[in-house]
């Protein structure tokens, strides 16, 4: 059934809400922070929440209690209320997909029940994660050996896109849980040289691969489980030795098989779990590995806490709501065109990779639910790096820019690694960037300093740059998977604000497409009958010439 209760009627930018925003923004767009954090001394408590485990002080934001209501009147004219239950419950939000949306079922608690078409799937997620966990003890202890009966000492994860995003960006999280006599790689890309530097210093008998693909389709994951395979046999030179070092991660046990993998080895998840929504799912297999059961099911718990604060509180306390409201505020008052997140953590390197293809796949859409063309910015562009290197390159653009940067800064209370004071130095950092974000330097405070006049315009800080800081005790499991359904919720909100499909992701098809009919273009001995624009016939011709050294 497609939901049609849910939907909205009428467009957006109509809804009373958006329009006393409209005029809101008017008054309030010249406001600068210093002046709302005078106003009100205690600001920076009033606006900041904790919950979930989670400290969100969203003071630093370009609002007033009278945004925030406004932006709450405009969820709930937006049915927020309505989607957020539709989705928990498993109706079949994905309108274009006609499939539910359920990776909060991969992370209900023990027990729960859930039906999905007639079937409760709590069982099935429940058996696949003990079938994982199993496997996973096994590896870990050695007792799963490689065909030759040597140790699997290294774990090599091949898929791309959710498949590859959520895993790699949990293993690095995670990496100081992680087994240390055991190395994972991670290879996405069908450019050759991903696959090779991944295996270069690897014996094929201690490596186990998990090729990890939802439709067991993909081009790039096929190509190179089938190099995985070519260079496995190359050492092992027997095709019985593909079950002891392939498993496979899928919904489509038909192509698995195809492919040369026993269904034995195979782990499956269900067409409701969205790829960039799946790292709870099967396609964890690589994590839990890496970390072993006991935290997995921990990360899971994490999840779990976010998943009931966001379905059970308030707008106004519920924190995915509010940042995926402000971001709606900046970007389609403020008309921000990109959004910067900015983890002081260097576990979390690959954090903003992975919220690129959380956040973009999913609200990177330009017609609504039913189809209708948007007269309306969606999804942002989400973009970052680790602090403090990102000071180093990018910040000067945020700080004295032309754009409007909203940033989420993410830092934690403890350090998992303790050199010295270089925590305290890490998170004064943080501190002092969105303090310098917010409130720059005046022209006097810059003469104050004995600056020449003629440079006083280049060391002025305008501030006014709004941020959130997002605080935790300390990285854990359970704290990366509170942190992942945040922003998971925060992109659905903003998704349901825009009245899109954030679960489908058509837009990567025609290239897929173009790419399949190129590729004889490429291959074939004989010159090929170009029919491609003016461009694209030069670029293949050209590349043609060169590839095989002919000038
Ligand atoms: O091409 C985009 C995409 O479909 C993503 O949505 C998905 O995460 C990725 O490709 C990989 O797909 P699969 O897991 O089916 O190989």
């Amino acid at each position: 059934m497609i939901i049609r209760s849910t939907v909205p009627t009428g467009p957006l930018t109509a809804r009373p809400a958006w329009k006393k925003l409209e005029a809101h923004y008017q008054k309030l767009r010249h406001l600068h922070l210093r002046q709302l954090f005078s106003d009100d001394s205690r600001r920076g408590e009033r606006f900041a929440l904790e919950a979930a485990g989670i400290y969100l002080d969203y003071s630093k934001n370009r609002i007033t209690d009278e945004t925030i209501r406004l932006l709450v009147q405009l969820a709930e004219e937006c049915g927020l209320h309505q989607r957020i239950e539709a989705m928990f419950s498993g109706e079949k939000i994905n309108v274009t997909e006609k499939r539910a949306v359920l990776h909060t079922a991969l992370r209900a608690a023990a027990g729960e029940s859930l039906v999905v078409d007639g079937v409760n799937i709590a069982p099935e997620v429940y058996a696949v994660l003990n079938r994982m966990a199993d496997f996973a003890r096994q590896v870990r202890s050695g007792q799963w050996r490689g065909y030759t009966g040597k140790r699997i000492r290294h774990v090599i994860n091949i898929g791309i896109g959710g498949s590859d995003l959520g895993p790699v960006m949990a293993y690095e999280a995670l990496r100081h849980y992680s087994q240390r006599d055991m190395s994972f790689r991670f290879v996405s890309n069908v450019d050759g040289t991903d696959f090779s530097e991944a295996v270069r210093d690897l014996d094929p008998e201690e490596t186990l691969f998990i090729v990890c693909s939802k439709t067991f389709t993909t081009l790039e994951t096929l190509t190179n489980a089938r190099a995985a395979r070519a260079w496995s046999l190359r050492r092992l030179a027997d095709e019985q030795a593909v079950r002891r070092h392939f498993v496979a991660v899928s919904t489509n046990a038909g192509e698995v098989s195809k492919f040369g993998i026993d269904t034995v080895n195979m782990f499956g998840f269900w067409d409701w779990v969205g790829g960039r929504y799946s790292i709870d799912s099967a396609v964890g297999l690589s994590t839990m590995i890496a970390i072993g059961p006991e935290n997995f099911h921990a990360m899971l718990a994490g999840f779990r806490v976010m998943d009931e604060h966001f379905r059970n509180t308030p707008f106004e306390q519920n924190l995915p709501v509010l940042m995926g409201l402000l971001m709606v505020w900046y970007n389609n008052f403020f008309e921000a065109q990109t959004a910067a997140v900015l983890p002081y953590e260097q576990y979390l390197k690959r954090f903003p990779a992975y919220l690129q293809q959380l956040a973009m796949e999913s609200n990177g859409k330009h017609v609504t639910l039913d189809g209708v063309h948007i007269g309306y910015q969606t999804g942002p562009i989400y973009w970052g790096e680790p602090g403090t290197n990102g000071q180093h390159s990018f910040f000067q653009l945020i700080h004295q820019g032309t754009k409007l940067v909203p940033c989420d800064f993410i830092g934690f209370c403890q350090t998992l690694n303790p050199v010295g004071s270089q925590h305290d130095l890490l998170m004064a950092n943080l501190f002092a960037q969105t303090e310098a974000l917010a409130f720059g330097k005046t022209e006097d405070e810059v003469k104050a300093d004995g600056t020449p006049e003629w440079l006083v315009p280049h060391r002025l800080f305008e501030g006014n740059h709004p941020s959130n800081t997002i605080l935790a005790e300390c990285l854990t499991p359970e704290t990366l998977g509170r942190l992942i359904a945040l922003y998971e919720h925060s992109v659905f909100t903003q998704g349901t604000i825009w009245n899109v499909d954030s679960f489908d992701q058509w837009g990567v098809e025609l290239g897929k497409a173009l790419a399949q009919r190129m590729i004889p273009e490429l291959e074939s001995a004989d010159e090929p009958a170009l029919t491609h624009d003016s461009s694209t016939n030069a670029l293949i011709r050209r590349y043609r010439r060169l590839k095989s050294g002919r000038t």
